[in-house]
């Protein structure tokens, strides 16, 4: 596996390989490699010659009252693991390889509307600072097709947009959220978690099922479902940001042309936010439509 640190020397490293007709397949992440970030990379590895995972933690996706400075960065752990996995090539920019005249000067990437709503109105800020640095790092590897984790749904989704939007010639595949055996979903916060916050946090997953659950044997008031499901957060210790049953191509409420339900939530053990979702297929659409307008 080589390590580039530098964008000049990656490039022409990644030239190589594509000059020789090898595909490239491209896993964007901040470190602190876990099982779900190693299932992306497998994905990866299926589809394409050439794996080329970027590691950076970055800043501007991160608000000020953020945990930035405490984001665990494990590098020789994270190295280890994507040798053992056949990883081709890791990228490892500093700040100043990604942006060398500041953040403040940096042209900002914004996904409408998607990007707003859910964690984007909690977190105002955040999903420009994702797509700008993942619009970058598009540009940098120039890869053929690039993983994403549907743990982070919105993320997914408005990556999906730029590309669509942007005209970007990359392929984005999603890989299935990666769980603890309890259905947590790993994350790179769950080490945050103290003992007994870890034995709450799998509730997260539970309410999320539970009103899957309750969609599927067709009920329909939302309202209260989500209502209902932050009162069992609240119950089990979790202060909910938000948790709510939407369309899934919208992000949008549920309408009548919805094909799929997206049910997403954020909420905080302490100080240790969680995110989550769950998706649920309609099918056939028209009994749906018929249940969404009450008839
Ligand atoms: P990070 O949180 O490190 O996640 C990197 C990728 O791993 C994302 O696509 C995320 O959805 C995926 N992932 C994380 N946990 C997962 C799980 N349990 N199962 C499946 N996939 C999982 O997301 C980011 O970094 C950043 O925003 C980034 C896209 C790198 C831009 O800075």
């Amino acid at each position: 596996m080589r390590t580039y640190s530098s964008n000049a020397q990656l490039q022409s490293a990644l030239r190589g390989f594509r000059h020789s007709g090898q595909s490239i397949g491209f896993v964007p992440t901040m470190g602190n490699l876990h099982e779900g970030h190693l299932d992306l990379v497998r994905k990866a590895r299926q589809l394409c010659d050439i794996v080329v995972v970027s590691i950076f933690v970055n800043p501007l996706q991160f608000g000020p009252s953020d945990d930035l400075d405490a984001y665990p960065r494990t590098l020789a752990a994270d190295k280890e693991k994507l040798f053992s996995e056949g990883v081709q090539v890791l990228y490892t920019p500093g700040v100043k390889d990604i942006y060398p005249e500041g953040m403040q000067a940096q042209t900002l990437v914004h996904v409408p509307d998607l990007g707003e709503t859910l964690c984007g109105s909690s977190r105002p800020g955040h999903f420009d600072g994702v797509t700008t640095v993942v619009s970058k790092l598009f540009n940098i590897v120039q890869p053929d097709i690039a993983v994403f984790g549907e743990k982070d749904f919105q993320q997914l989704s408005i990556v999906r947009k730029m590309v669509k939007d942007l005209c970007i010639p990359i392929n984005i595949v999603g890989v299935a959220t990666t769980r603890d055996e309890d259905g947590l979903a790993k994350s790179s916060r769950n080490g945050y978690l103290s003992f007994e916050q870890r034995r709450i946090a799998p509730t997260l997953n539970q309410t999320l099922n539970s009103c899957r659950e309750a969609i599927a044997c067709g009920f329909d008031n939302f309202f209260e479902l989500e209502s209902h499901a932050r009162i069992k957060l609240l119950q089990a210790g979790f202060d909910a940001d938000y948790f709510a049953v939407r369309d899934a191509h919208t992000l949008l409420a549920v309408t009548e042309d919805t094909e799929e339900i997206a049910i997403l939530a954020a909420a905080c053990l302490g100080s240790t936010r969680l995110i989550d979702n769950v998706r649920l297929s309609l099918n056939p659409v028209s009994d749906w439509g018929m249940l969404a307008s009450g008839h």
